[in-house]
């Protein structure tokens, strides 16, 4: 018999609809557009507004949307992961949420960190049920809603993030699908990005919230650094592993961190810019959410058989490339 792969058979997506512009971020801090376009390449993001509403909200819409275009009874779903560092709770699960709204009844299910790895440590770890032949349909979400730790008044965060969910539908394949990931991480980086409070080390009181500690911390430079190294160095592996050359990938999606990032690691790799996936002008960088929300708005373009790779870097440090073939 031969082997199964574990295969992307259905993608969607879900951005909340409030746009904040450019325009809107410099009425709140010392900023510009012209600034935040050059070194970002990002003009606008959006953000989940309402009372009580989490980043579940948004992995529902999308798994909802998912399950209605590849028309499965969500009954059938064996599995759900939900990448994410902006849970609903710190428990129970996410996942766990959004499969219950979802009607996914005989499913198990649980989150996975990795910050801006999320989706790809999850959708790697999702296909190995798949490929065991353990399960039949598993769906794999990247969701964060980053503003809920965002900083407003600190223009070097503000400017970058945004809320939005992605999610796929993964089932056994005899030909196309997941081939092969390279993903690694490194706790020293911990120092550059990260979250101060909230957790079990500093858990919320009164002065964490006064300290502003329930936000994204970042050293931007190093990060940046890093990012580019990271990215560049999990590609070159996947595609020496593979035997591939930048001429057999059709498509590399990139998780969206700056514009900056994605153009070095696209040159470092030999991959022309026209076959990268950007959005990054439309929705920031989401965290866990980029590379499905890319996946989503270019469904129509792939075709069966075509050799992507994703790749991506996050606190942690987290970075990897995963190398699949386009199923339908
Ligand atoms: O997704 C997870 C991983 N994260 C990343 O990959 C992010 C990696 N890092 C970055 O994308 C970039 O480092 C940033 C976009 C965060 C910052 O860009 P940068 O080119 O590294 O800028 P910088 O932090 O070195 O700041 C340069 C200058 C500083 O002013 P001085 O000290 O030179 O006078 C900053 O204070 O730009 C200033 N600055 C700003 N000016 C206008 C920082 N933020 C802003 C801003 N508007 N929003």
């Amino acid at each position: 018999m031969g082997k199964t792969y574990a295969a992307i058979t259905g993608v969607a997506g879900y951005v909340p609809d409030y746009v904040l512009t450019n325009a809107e971020l410099e009425t709140m801090v010392d900023t510009n557009d012209a600034w935040i376009t050059e070194r970002t390449g990002i003009k606008e993001r959006r953000i989940l507004k309402g009372d009580r509403m989490g980043t579940s909200f948004m992995g529902i819409e999308a798994v909802k949307d998912l399950l209605k275009k590849t028309n499965t009874n969500p009954e059938e779903i064996d599995l759900v992961i939900c990448g994410t560092v902006t849970a609903d709770h710190n428990f129970p699960d996410t996942a766990n949420i959004i499969a219950d709204k979802c009607g996914m009844k005989n499913a198990f299910t649980f989150d996975l960190g990795a910050a801006c790895s999320g989706f790809l440590f999850s959708l790697t770890t999702g296909a190995q049920f798949i490929e065991s032949g353990r399960y039949k349909k598993v769906i794999v979400i990247g969701a964060d809603k980053m503003s809920s730790i965002i900083n407003y008044e600190d223009r070097s965060t503000c400017i970058i993030f945004g809320d939005g969910a992605g999610a796929v539908l993964l089932e056994p394949d005899t030909e196309n699908g997941i081939i092969d990931s390279y993903l690694r991480s490194d706790g020293s980086g911990i120092e550059f990005l990260h979250q101060k409070a909230g957790g079990s080390v500093l858990p919320a009181s009164h002065e964490t919230v006064d300290n502003k500690e329930h936000v994204v911390f970042q050293n931007g430079k190093p990060v940046f650094k890093h990012a580019v190294r990271g990215m560049s160095s999990a590609i070159r592996e996947v595609m020496k592993n593979n035997n591939l050359s930048a001429e057999d990938v059709n498509w590399v999606v990139p998780h969206q961190a700056n514009i900056r990032i994605i153009e070095s690691v696209a040159r470092m790799a030999d991959f022309p810019m026209e076959r990268v996936m950007v959005n990054i002008q439309k929705y920031g960088n989401t965290t866990a959410g980029t590379i499905p929300l890319c996946l989503w708005e270019w469904e129509d373009q792939l075709n069966k058989g075509d050799n992507l790779i994703l790749t991506a870097f996050g606190g942690g440090f987290t970075w990897g490339a995963t190398y699949l073939k386009w199923a339908y």
